[in-house]
């Protein structure tokens, strides 16, 4: 069978490789040599015409701005979770100037020096919150003024809270009983050490507390907490 009596070719068939590499189907006539260029010169003209007008494929400055958009729509989301995530694994600070961090009250609020001393005497120790969240008492002295030092209340034993026992003059600890003076200087066991020093000051009217690194003054020892 000549040429001229073949079907037509769609421009799909001709550029599909579905049906083969000139788009026949097997019931189509097996076609000649020359039938087979001639489908060639076409599908390459039909390809080309079906293809994307030039002067609509975007140029790179339009891609690396899109790119850019992309990127900064991705970025901002995910540094937004990113943060809040990484502070989670950085230890919260002391706060305040040189490490010191303003004492707080039962309450949560930051404790006044002359509120203080309104509504407790000589010789009182009452818990407040000091650095790192411990518990720690302010101790006012005889002359009605606060004392320099805090006393770090957790027991150096097994870390129970010690409370202070006004009418033995000593902190005595609940768990084991051990007992400490009204410094918190251990003179019973088991705990094996004194409780912790802290440094007390004023700041702007507000109780600071600053942390201990010389010598303890009890026992003329370096701090074993420091
Ligand atoms: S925890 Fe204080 S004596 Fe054991």
């Amino acid at each position: 069978m000549s040429a001229s009596t073949l079907s037509p070719v769609t421009p799909s068939q001709l550029c599909s490789s579905k049906n083969g590499l000139l788009g026949f189907s097997q019931n189509a006539v097996k076609p000649n040599r020359t039938h087979m260029a001639a489908v060639k010169r076409t599908r390459s003209v039909k390809c080309m015409a079906t293809s994307i007008p030039a002067d609509r494929v975007p140029d790179m400055g339009k891609r690396e701005l899109m790119n850019l958009l992309l990127l900064g729509a991705i970025s901002l989301p995910t540094a937004g979770m990113l943060v809040p995530y990484a502070s989670f694994f950085v230890p919260p600070g002391t706060g305040g100037a040189g490490g010191g961090v303003i004492a707080k009250d039962a309450l949560g609020n930051d404790i006044f020096v002359d509120e203080w001393l309104k509504i407790h005497g000589p010789g009182d120790r009452t818990l407040s919150q000091g650095l790192k969240g411990d518990p720690t008492y302010l101790v006012v002295e005889n002359d009605k003024t606060l004392a320099t030092y805090g006393i770090n209340a957790v027991c150096t034993h097994l870390g129970c809270v010690v409370p202070w026992n006004a009418a033995e003059n000593k902190f005595i600890c609940p768990c084991h009983g051990s007992q400490y003076n009204n410094q918190g200087r251990v003179v019973r066991g088991p705990a094996p050490l004194s409780l912790a020093l802290v440094h007390v000051d004023i700041d702007d009217g507000k109780v600071l507390f600053v942390p201990w690194v010389e010598t303890d003054f009890r026992t003329d020892e370096a701090p074993w907490w420091a």
